[in-house]
């Protein structure tokens, strides 16, 4: 018999039809398609769960790459900042768009959210004692030199969220591991030059610790250092608590999350939109000192990440025990067309993280 007249009895012996809809599961750097049948534009973002929603926040990136004279030297392409979108889930297959939730500003050229600037990565976070969803995000002028965080609220997680205003993180304040030479002036003490007037932040995440403690983590000092900060109670400052971690290292796109008692971080070396070898490390005490433990990733091009980017680990609510690793597969010249990876995290015996890439997964315990 012919493997189609084989095929047919399968799908009729199983009451499918041939054409009968694939079962729902993460198909890593394909197009991934909201419920109206859009492509999902949610890049470089974050989840929160909240009341039994998933909300998947991220850039919003439309229309024409180019690159901006001012990063010709390193080859920065960009596209206009679109602003945070917003897209609702139950299962984390079915996105619904629920817009943007934060616009960036197309009128003045002068503000923030001028869509000539950047806006990257924003993650939100919820705070029980405000009431309040609170958002993040990398704010930039258009050469990447301004380096500040933006922050936003809403009273629902689907916005439209009150822009606050942009800073630079932990203005006047030494952090907790600083050294006598960290505090002396030199030219390439960044540091000690940034003390005043705030420190340099551009890649960033946010983590919500069970205590209810939230912490920013922000590549700083030209992007050679990472700051772990904690925030005030109502998660919209710097409470003046930081310190320096993966000192020198050039360590950006941070994805937080912990596991029985252990903090762990995901992120990529600093190659703009080019992949490199992703980093993982671990610690007890969130402030450090963090040990590094290599690339996470295993198989076939692990070294580049799978030519991705981490974004954020998502531990999967109700479905014990799961974590997602969100990456961003970028597509340097064509921004908007930039893709998502997910994958799921494997743990040691030791309870060590690694991943290993899937063409097509679902969740374990899936309940469909
Ligand atoms: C990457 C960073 C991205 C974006 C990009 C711009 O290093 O992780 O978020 O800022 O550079 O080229």
């Amino acid at each position: 018999m012919k493997r189609i007249q084989l095929l047919i009895i399968a799908c009729l012996a199983g009451g499918l039809t041939p054409s009968a809809p694939a079962a729902p599961a993460f198909v890593p750097g394909e197009v991934w398609r909201d419920t109206a049948g859009e492509p999902i534009n949610a890049h470089g973002g974050g989840i929160l769960f909240h009341d039994g929603v998933y909300y998947w926040y991220g850039e919003l990136k439309e229309g024409r790459t180019y690159l901006p004279k001012v990063n010709q030297a390193w080859g920065g392409t960009r596209v206009l900042a679109g602003g945070v979108s917003c897209y609702s889930s139950t299962n984390l297959y079915d996105w619904k768009n629920e817009g943007v939730v934060l616009p960036s500003d197309a009128k003045n050229p002068a503000a923030d959210l001028a869509c000539e600037n950047v806006i990257e990565r924003p993650k939100v976070i919820y705070n029980a004692k405000t009431r309040k969803f609170v958002l993040w995000f990398h704010q930039d002028s258009p050469d990447y030199q301004a380096a500040r965080s933006g922050v936003a609220v809403s009273d629902t997680p689907t916005g439209p969220f009150k822009y606050l205003g942009s800073f630079r993180p932990d203005a006047g304040v030494w952090p907790i591991n600083v050294t006598a030479k960290d505090k002396k002036p030199a030219k390439t003490n960044f540091l000690a030059r940034d003390f005043n007037g705030g420190q340099m932040a551009r890649d960033m995440t946010l983590f919500v610790d069970d205590d209810g403690k939230a912490y920013q983590f922000y590549a700083s000092e030209e992007n050679s250092t990472m700051h772990v900060s904690l925030l005030t109670d109502d998660y919209l400052k710097p409470a003046g608590k930081y310190a320096r971690i993966f000192i020198g290292r050039s360590t950006e796109a941070p994805a937080v999350f912990k596991r029985d008692g252990k903090y762990y971080l995901i992120g990529s070396g600093c190659t703009g939109w080019d992949p490199n070898t992703a980093r993982l490390a671990v610690v007890t005490n969130i402030f450090g000192p963090w040990i590094e433990l290599g690339n996470p990733c295993q198989g076939k091009d692990a070294a580049k990440t799978y030519f991705c980017q981490s974004a954020f680990v998502l531990p999967v609510a109700e479905k014990s025990g799961q974590f997602i690793a969100m990456f961003d597969r970028w597509n340097g010249w064509n921004l908007p067309d930039s893709r998502y990876v997910w994958l799921p995290l494997e743990f040691s015996a030791e309870g060590n993280p690694s991943l290993h890439w899937q063409n097509r997964w679902t969740l374990k315990t899936d309940k469909r």
